[in-house]
């Protein structure tokens, strides 16, 4: 494995030496729920035979990226991945911008990923400095008209000759925001058309469903589709990641090649040195001694604010159950040194901080440079890279908690490419997992979603009720 994440719990204040549980034996516990990720679910999954008691079981997302990978390894043409790399190109190819439809799980980790690899500007470049690739915009996640009126006069204004496409993205193909988009940018595309418009849309979804019928009437030209035992927030390395992911050039396989690398640890590595469990433990521990309730993923650069949004949704969907789970939060530093930094440090003591860092950066590192007006003293620091600064100010972060006692960690990329991303969105995926069975929570599923959906339906469709 070429980069492993790095992973210290040390300053998370859990108690490392008593493993244990009302009685039992955490490390029993936990090489269990191992188990039952690498083998146990996938059996029962096979068997057809889930009890009622373990519904939804969404195992599958476990082995994805391995089996994706193998197959395109065996076969680059006729494999998913070989048709995904296919659309992506004839995609590229042939038009200016691509608008990804889709909520929750259905873009949140493509949004994550783009924000993360691609240069902070992307959109705003020219044909050329993207290499020929589309802009990407992202819509189908709100039901904001403002929004959806810019998108609009946006792809109007890029695309006059209605050279765009669009990648609708909906596991159960019945998503209200997504489905109200859809409509409506499949309207502009129909009136811009300069084009084959089956080409252009490419729906990711289930075998059922309103999207899938839609897709089959329009005759869609690619239909891919969200793999069964396979829920929406663990669905990044599917279609649904990889297809708008390939479109704007990021390397899909050295993505997979992060995620089957943390599989293999996670499979293989003893407790300590198995960042997935390690990380389940330590959360898992803090919930059962009490106090802790939130979990601040605390990013030290810019471009990781959407893999925060993407953690906070992949954590309070499966683990926010049955009066459960840490509430998430997002900070983005420095930043938010100079707002939620102060309630870190001197309010409720009731927060895990988890730093997310790199350790190489896309670019070279600015340096500050003397200057003959120095006001404020900068010159002291001549010399000294923008990353020194901010690793210093991690780790004065950091200190200051100690000093107050307040768990904190570090989680540290070698750099936020493909391959450290693909590492981290399985450690995650995993740990969270995990996490739900050593606190007896399904982690798949997300049914207290379903509580306002029937109300908002009860009020848009009375008579149906
Ligand atoms: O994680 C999940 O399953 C959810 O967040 C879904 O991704 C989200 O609700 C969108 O659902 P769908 O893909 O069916 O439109």
């Amino acid at each position: 494995m070429s980069h492993p994440i790095q992973v210290d719990l040390s300053r998370s204040g859990c108690q490392e030496n008593s493993l244990s549980n009302k009685g039992c034996s955490v490390a029993d516990d936990l090489k269990h729920a191992r188990q039952q990720v690498c083998f146990l679910d996938l059996e029962l999954m096979a068997s057809g035979e889930i009890p009622d008691d373990r519904k939804p079981l969404d195992g599958n997302f476990y082995l994805l990226p391995d089996k994706i990978l193998s197959e395109y390894r065996t076969d680059r043409h006729e494999s998913e991945l070989g048709q995904i790399l296919k659309t992506a190109n004839r995609l590229q190819s042939s038009v200016e911008a691509i608008v990804v439809l889709g909520i929750g799980g259905s873009y949140m980790g493509t949004r994550a990923l783009m924000d993360a690899c691609c240069e902070p500007y992307y959109n705003e470049l020219s044909k050329a400095e993207r290499g020929g690739r589309p802009r990407l915009y992202f819509a189908g996640n709100h039901l904001d008209n403002d929004a959806l009126q810019g998108l609009l006069a946006r792809l109007r204004a890029v695309t006059p000759e209605g050279n765009w496409g669009i990648i609708v993205i909906s596991k159960s193909g019945e998503t209200l925001e997504t489905a109200v988009a859809f409509r409506t940018l499949l309207d502009l595309l129909k009136q811009q058309c300069s084009h084959d418009l089956p080409n252009f849309v490419i729906p990711i979804t289930g075998e059922t469903g309103s999207l899938n019928q839609m897709a089959t009437e329009l005759g869609c030209a690619s239909i891919f589709r969200v793999p069964a035992g396979v829920g929406g927030r663990f669905s990044l390395f599917s279609a649904v990641g990889l297809l708008p992911a390939a479109t704007i050039g990021l390397d899909v396989v050295q993505l997979l090649q992060g995620a089957v690398d943390m599989n293999e640890t996670f499979r293989t590595a003893e407790l300590s040195n198995n960042p997935p469990l390690d990380f389940a433990l330590a959360a898992a521990q803090l919930q059962w001694q009490g106090d802790i309730s939130i979990r601040v993923l605390s990013v030290w650069e810019q471009a990781f604010a959407s893999l925060g949004m993407w953690y906070d949704q992949l954590l309070s969907e499966s683990l926010g159950k049955d009066g459960q789970g840490m509430t998430p939060i997002t900070m983005v530093n420095t930043r938010d040194l100079h707002s939620r930094a102060q309630q870190h440090q001197a309010g409720r003591n009731d927060k895990w901080i988890v730093n997310l860092s790199t350790r190489q950066s896309h670019t070279d590192q600015l340096k500050i440079r003397e200057s003959t007006s120095d006001p404020a003293g900068l010159n002291d620091l001549a010399g000294v890279t923008l990353g020194e600064l901010s690793a210093a100010a991690r780790q004065g972060t950091n200190r200051a908690l100690c000093d107050v006692q307040r768990p904190s960690a570090d989680i540290v990329l070698e750099r936020g490419d493909e391959y450290g991303l693909g590492q981290f969105f399985q450690m995650m995926m995993l740990a969270t997992v995990v996490e739900g069975k050593l606190l007896g929570v399904n982690p798949y599923g997300q049914p207290g979603v379903e509580a306002y959906k029937k109300h908002m339906r009860n009020i848009l469709w009375p008579d149906r009720s």
